[in-house]
């Protein structure tokens, strides 16, 4: 790959938005109204990308693992989840937005399956920004899902195994039809990948802060770009070779 294949601005940005339980605990409040106000940092994020013309906006919502929260705090989030696409999916469209889903979607309700689908149906044409949300959804889940997948074909004689390699693997990942995220974002102060897109993000950008996800702002995502504009992306190559013309002095 070469220096061209980095964009200043993102193509796909990929966001762990973690730190609402804390936010909340800070203010003697219960964990479901940090969750609440982290649902306000989420419209912060998406007027940011259709501001920058980033294309695609990946948001960790929930975690295959989160299901073994409390149950208040699941049944809070699912709510949470129904309220904001009965509130939200109107004026997303309006705007340009694609909304769609990745995850086990069959562990949710029929209700909020039901709006899911919905939401995914309307903006099926937008092609401003493509918001995925990521929801019990687990990064090994998606690999083990794209490798059945695969040996089922094979199993049905339809493919050879000699035909798998990694691009017939990420062909059947979440997320095929996209960009690989160019930048992920997490907050919250903890720096790791808790199972999110594990394939997608072999070569993405990482940048991380200490902000709690219901705090972002528009400065502390400009930041993120500048960050991000500024880095050189080698792809396992020399500096040189990325950036020929430039003198070579870092190391790989
Ligand atoms: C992690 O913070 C956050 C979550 C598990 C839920 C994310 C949900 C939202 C931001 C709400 C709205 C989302 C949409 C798409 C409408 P945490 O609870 O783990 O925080 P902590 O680490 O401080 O406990």
């Amino acid at each position: 790959m070469s220096a061209d294949t980095t964009p200043a601005v993102p193509r796909h940005l990929a966001v762990i938005m973690d730190g609402n339980g804390r936010w909340a605990q800070r203010r003697k409040r219960p964990r479901a109204i940090g969750h609440r106000a982290g649902a306000r940092a989420v419209n912060v994020c998406i007027d940011f990308c259709l501001e920058k013309g980033i294309g695609a906006l990946t948001l960790f919502a929930f975690s295959s693992e989160n299901w073994g929260r409390p149950q208040d705090e699941v049944g809070a989030l699912m709510k949470l989840f129904l309220n904001a696409l009965d509130r939200e999916v109107d004026e997303l469209h309006r705007r340009g937005v694609r909304i769609r889903f990745i995850g086990q979607r069959e562990r949710f309700s029929e209700s909020l399956r039901a709006r899911m689908a919905h939401a995914e149906q309307l903006t099926a044409g937008n092609r401003r920004l493509q918001l995925v949300i990521a929801a019990s959804y687990g990064g090994r889940q998606d690999i083990a899902d794209a490798a059945r997948s695969l040996a089922t074909d094979v199993a049905n004689g339809k493919l050879q195994p000699e035909a798998i390699d990694e691009h017939a693997l990420a062909a059947r990942m979440s997320l095929a039809d996209l960009p690989a995220p160019d930048l992920f974002i997490r907050t919250g102060g903890d720096h790791r990948i808790s199972n999110f897109l594990l394939w997608q993000l072999a070569y993405t950008e990482l940048w991380f802060t200490e902000l709690l996800w219901p705090d972002l702002d528009v400065d502390a995502l400009q930041k993120a770009i500048d960050d991000y504009a500024g880095r050189e992306r080698r792809f396992g190559l020399t500096s040189a070779q990325v950036n020929p013309g430039a003198v070579e002095n870092s190391p790989a």
